[in-house]
């Protein structure tokens, strides 16, 4: 995780626009940031805690002017949150800041300390910098140090360091430029007329640019104020594709609200817009633009599905969605558990993961695995160029802008829309599904917006806080939903744990009499979601059977539904859709019911504690 962001101008001072990218980077880690500039001897400021205290930090210690200079946000993998750990570190003549895990820190640490080099911090980074260190003086014994020197102890500190890694690097007797590498870790490279930037993501960088270059593995290179070059793994020179990115720079902005969270949960009625029509050509052709052919899609005896979170989430509403559709059996894994099990998938199989980022270490080592085993893998994704887009055959772009918060909510939805249309998409090419089914399903989708922004309104935003406030101090919370209802249970279940520090669970509501019943008491809330569907009878029974036993029962579910309404000591109501796409309808209270408790207990919405928006590390 952590964040990078460092940038060579022309002219003008380089700190702003670094303590602006981390703000807009610290997502991927907040315990502490820090930022060296370009000056006589290349001086650090590092805080402990958030961009905030390092920004003021800065005001009262500033650095002096420059035009170049490294940053970071940190989420501490080796050494607690402390000043000392966080980042630039330096060793030598080099001050780096590192995204990633070195894994062989304590071997190379025990053969520089015998060398006689003293490390100040905890961390496997400050190893980095030494390593690169030690490398560029033997280059410096050999030739007077230009940057392909650089270059050329960068590579072998890279053939030398196991793990993942994104870096920038400052280099004293080499002024002027920034170099970097990438392996594992993401690395963008920032270009306009003002200069160049490294960053771990765009929206580090946004306000300043929309050109960028997504680095690939093994890359490393350089950047000054009028030039970059990128190398590969073996050092030769590549031409890399600039890419424009059409993301608006406000859209990394709360645009008025207090959290991005709420922003982003409010932004689903346009996420739904604009997925559809960014998916379906003016012939309501659907995935126009995915590449894999009809003759494949129908080869394959079985998609199996791995993720992690809440794209894990999708993934297993996206098997209801997928074997109705499409007829075609769904396997749904844990990406962390998958590759650890020697998974039997072979050619026959197509695997399907789903992730928000792309940059999900666990679901990136899981579709390695598939794919050494000879299975086809395709992605749903949001981050165009990111690690996963470029492991697999092709992947869907959902299209919901950055999502900033850590709790992810608008990117559930444009997951389980992009399934919705790839099953349509599998469907067709199995013929399982015609011409005028197609169309059908489309257009409820459409239609959806409706009771999308229904339960966006500010009365329901209202009477969920209401709730919300009523129960925020109890200290156990079970969401009992059944068939695709579940998984939403599983999804309200984790972002209220995520976001206000409560014990919940998600549990099939038929599986309660088995166990869990056992812990209900008058301190438990039961979120039971009692929509329509075949289910409704059986859930209903379920809620009487924690009911009777004292639990508070605060109940989803539409107007039709009395006996219900009467059982809740609560109601959320949602609006009555078509079953297709009514348990992707009852997340949106779910999401606005864990905000409410969190705003009610003061907890930190979009940065929860031990946790960060991009999980880079297994
Ligand atoms: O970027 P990804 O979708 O691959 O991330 C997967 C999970 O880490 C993520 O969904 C996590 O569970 C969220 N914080 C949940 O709100």
């Amino acid at each position: 995780m952590c964040g990078i962001v460092a940038a060579c101008f022309k002219k003008g001072d380089v700190v702003p626009t670094l303590v602006e990218g981390l703000r807009c980077l610290e997502y991927r880690g907040y315990d502490s940031a820090g930022l060296a500039v370009l000056a006589s001897g290349l001086p650090v400021r590092k805080a402990k805690g958030r961009v905030q205290d390092l920004a003021a930090l800065l005001e009262e210690d500033p650095v002096p002017h420059s035009s170049v200079g490294i940053a970071h946000t940190r989420w501490a993998t080796h050494g607690v949150p402390s000043k000392v750990n966080s980042h630039p570190h330096r060793s030598g003549s080099v001050v780096l800041v590192h995204n990633g895990i070195l894994e062989n820190f304590e071997e190379l640490k025990e053969s520089f300390l015998e060398g006689g080099t003293e490390f100040v911090s905890e961390t496997d980074s400050e190893v980095w910098a030494s390593l690169l260190d030690h490398e560029l003086t033997k280059i410096r014994a050999e030739a007077p140090l230009d940057s392909l020197g650089v270059m050329k102890a960068l590579n072998r500190a890279m053939a030398k360091a196991k793990g993942s890694f994104g870096l920038a690097i400052l280099v004293e007797d080499l002024p002027g430029r920034i170099f970097f590498a990438r392996h594992e870790s993401p690395l963008v490279l920032g270009i306009s007329d003002k200069g160049h930037y490294v960053a771990s993501d765009v929206q580090a960088v946004l306000k300043e640019t929309h050109d960028f270059i997504y680095l690939l593995e093994g890359n490393c290179g350089w950047i000054d104020d009028s030039s970059y070059q990128v190398f590969d793994r073996d050092l030769h020179p590549i031409e890399a594709k600039v890419e424009h990115l059409d993301w608006d720079a406000e859209s990394v902005g709360k645009s008025g609200y207090d959290h991005f969270m709420l922003k982003e949960i409010e932004e689903q009625g346009i996420v739904l817009a604009n997925t559809l029509s960014s998916t379906t050509s003016s012939k309501d052709r659907i995935l126009p633009d995915f590449q894999v052919s009809e003759d494949t899609l129908r080869s394959f005896d079985r998609i199996v599905i791995v993720a992690c979170g809440t794209a894990l989430h999708a993934g297993r509403l996206g098997r209801f969605i997928l074997e109705e559709a499409a007829g075609i059996p769904v396997d749904v894994d844990f990406a962390s558990e998958f590759r650890y099990r020697n998974p039997l998938v072979g050619e026959r199989d197509l695997i399907l993961a789903i992730s928000q980022s792309g940059e999900t270490a666990d679901t990136l080592g899981a579709v390695k695995v598939a794919r050494e085993k000879g299975a086809t893998a395709v992605a749903i994704c949001n981050v165009r160029g990111s690690s996963l887009c470029r492991l697999v055959a092709d992947t869907i772009l959902t299209q919901c802008g950055p999502e900033i918060g850590v709790a992810s909510t608008k990117a559930f939805t444009a997951q389980v829309l992009a399934i919705h249309l790839f099953a349509m998409r599998v469907g067709m090419a199995r013929r399982q599904m015609g011409e005028e089914e197609l169309l059908r399903r489309l257009n409820v989708l459409r239609a959806s917006r409706t009771a999308i922004e229904t339960l966006l309104s500010s009365e329901v935003r209202s009477h969920i806080a209401e709730v919300a406030k009523k129960y925020a101090y109890k200290s156990v919370y079970f969401f009992l939903g059944r068939g695709p209802d579940y998984p939403i249970a599983m999804e309200g279940a984790l972002k209220l744990k995520e976001i206000s520090y409560l014990h919940a669970e998600g549990y099939p509501a038929g599986e309660m009499k088995h166990g869990p019943l056992a812990l209900v008491s008058e301190d438990m809330v039961v979120v039971a979601l009692a929509g329509q569907g075949e289910t409704y009878d059986k859930v209903l029974g379920n809620m009487q059977e924690v009911k009777t036993r004292g639990a508070k029962l605060v109940v989803l579910t539409n107007t039709e539904k009395k006996e219900a309404i009467e059982l809740a000591d609560d109601v959320i109501l949602v609006p009555r859709t078509d079953p297709l796409v009514a348990p992707l309808l009852h997340v949106i209270p779910l999401q606005y019911l864990a905000y409410y408790v969190a705003l009610e207990r003061g907890c930190e919405i979009d940065k929860p504690r031990n946790l960060a928006k991009s999980v880079t590390v297994e």
